[in-house]
């Protein structure tokens, strides 16, 4: 199906594998590591991930099935999605850039982040665990996977970076209708996070001090398991979905991007987007921009190429990434689901190595959310402030064809939506 708005493939063409892009990666991704002392975080890990994820964290294999299970999960869940032509949009601007966007907003809990919660979710209840226990910053992973724990029967405990957790009592009250317990990160619960809540009770969080909570709390319950939102080879893996349809959905208008944006935290929208793209460069010599839109509270993929730890209080193994650092103080910004010291290893690799550019907009949010505004009055779609993200910098792109002349494909996700984000764009804009 495809107008000139908008294009969509059926259910049935819905892909039925994720690709991994790791054996088709410019240089070998560097294995996680211990570090010189202390225990072996490495030999920890089958004990703290689901069996699955670990094994596909570690697979060389391109093609990787979706089992016939989850991809009943995907359809529930609305799957697939629509790729839309940014007409309104282009007028606006007065661009001679084509403008696409693909719509992860239209989602259960308002964003990608349910490609993996159900991954995730099914294996953990095939291998008899319980409980699932994380991390979120945004408040859009915790709600993902409290709704994909709720639809496996499984329990769910979030812990949510107290920064956000404040202002969004909303998505904290949609998480516990799914069923979760929601705690404020760090809190007096574990050790990790006791030990700095005691310091400071307002204490603001990061998300490598939520993730070392959820570890330590799966940790210590043989009936839990830690689940991961973003940053790892495996969740990524899960996210190709989005950018596998997004291929389809663009044979379909007949076109192909030449630049590829959207925002990155941990990496997990951006690869699962961007991933089955650099495919095709890699693989087929096509020629793509790749931008990378971040904060400049945390522009992690400015940052150095170094092993460090994923999160705070170093109980995971060192990752090999673009890293401002496991125990940087970064400031709260409305789009903190972007606020994390480290990139994903496979995107911090193909930055390392020229594929990904990459720009960090200013903490006061200013440009990116009046961005977010030409796009609402435009499209009519509310974006997450991440989203936001990806959308001010494709305007900034669109804007520097129209200086030029070039009449190029640009392609962004919008990754969630901004319902439950309100309040952020008040404080933003000034709306009173
Ligand atoms: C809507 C949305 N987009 C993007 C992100 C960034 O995370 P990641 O880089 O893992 O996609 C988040 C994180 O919470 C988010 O909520």
């Amino acid at each position: 199906m495809s107008g000139t708005r908008q294009a969509n493939i059926p259910l049935c063409e819905m892909p039925t594998q994720w690709y991994n892009i790791v054996p088709d990666l410019p240089e070998p991704l560097p294995l996680p590591m211990d570090p010189e002392s202390g225990p072996s975080r490495l030999a920890n890990l089958p004990k703290m991930m689901i069996g699955e994820c670990l094994k596909q964290e570690m697979s060389q294999e391109r093609w990787v099935d979706i089992p016939p299970g989850i991809q009943e999960l995907y359809a529930q869940a609305g799957r697939p999605r629509p790729l839309f032509r940014a007409v309104n949009l282009e007028k606006e601007l007065g661009t001679p850039a084509r403008m696409y966007y693909k719509g992860e907003f239209f989602s259960p809990t308002g964003s990608h982040k349910v490609n993996t919660a159900l991954a995730q979710a099914y294996y953990a209840r095939q291998e008899g665990f319980e409980r699932l226990t994380t991390e979120t910053g945004a408040g859009q992973w915790g709600t993902a996977l409290a709704y994909a724990a709720s639809l496996m029967g499984l329990k769910c405990t979030v812990y949510w970076v107290r920064a956000v957790y404040s202002w969004k009592a909303d998505r904290k009250a949609l998480m516990e209708l799914f069923g979760a317990e929601v705690l404020a990160s760090p809190s007096p619960r574990t050790r990790a996070g006791k030990a700095l809540y005691d310091m400071d009770p307002n204490h603001h969080g990061s998300l490598a001090i939520a993730i070392s909570e959820g570890m330590e709390d799966a940790s210590s319950d043989p009936k839990a398991v830690y689940s991961l939102g973003s940053v790892l080879n495996h969740v990524l893996l899960h996210q190709t979905i989005i950018g596998l349809e997004a291929k389809k959905q663009f044979d379909r208008f007949g076109d192909y991007p030449d630049v590829v944006i959207s925002c990155v935290g941990g990496g997990s929208n951006f690869g699962g987007f961007a991933i089955p793209f650099l495919h095709d460069v890699l693989k087929q010599g096509k020629k793509i921009k790749f931008i990378a839109a971040q904060s400049q509270s945390t522009p992690n993929l400015q940052a150095e190429y170094r092993y460090d730890f994923a999160d705070h209080a170093e109980l995971t193994p060192m990752l090999k990434m673009m890293t401002l650092g496991h125990r940087i103080e970064s400031p709260p910004i409305k789009g903190d689901g972007l606020r994390y010291h480290g990139c994903s290893p496979i995107l911090s690799l193909l930055r390392h190595t020229g594929y990904i550019d990459t720009v960090a907009y200013p903490i006061d949010e200013k440009h990116v959310f009046e961005r977010a505004v030409i796009f609402v009055k435009c499209e009519g779609f509310l974006p997450a402030p991440e989203s936001a993200y990806s959308i001010a910098c494709a305007i900034d792109e669109a804007l520097k064809c129209k200086e030029t002349g070039e009449k190029k494909a640009i392609a962004f996700n919008i990754s969630g939506h901004g319902f439950l984000d309100i309040p952020g764009y008040r404080k933003v804009l000034d709306i009173r």
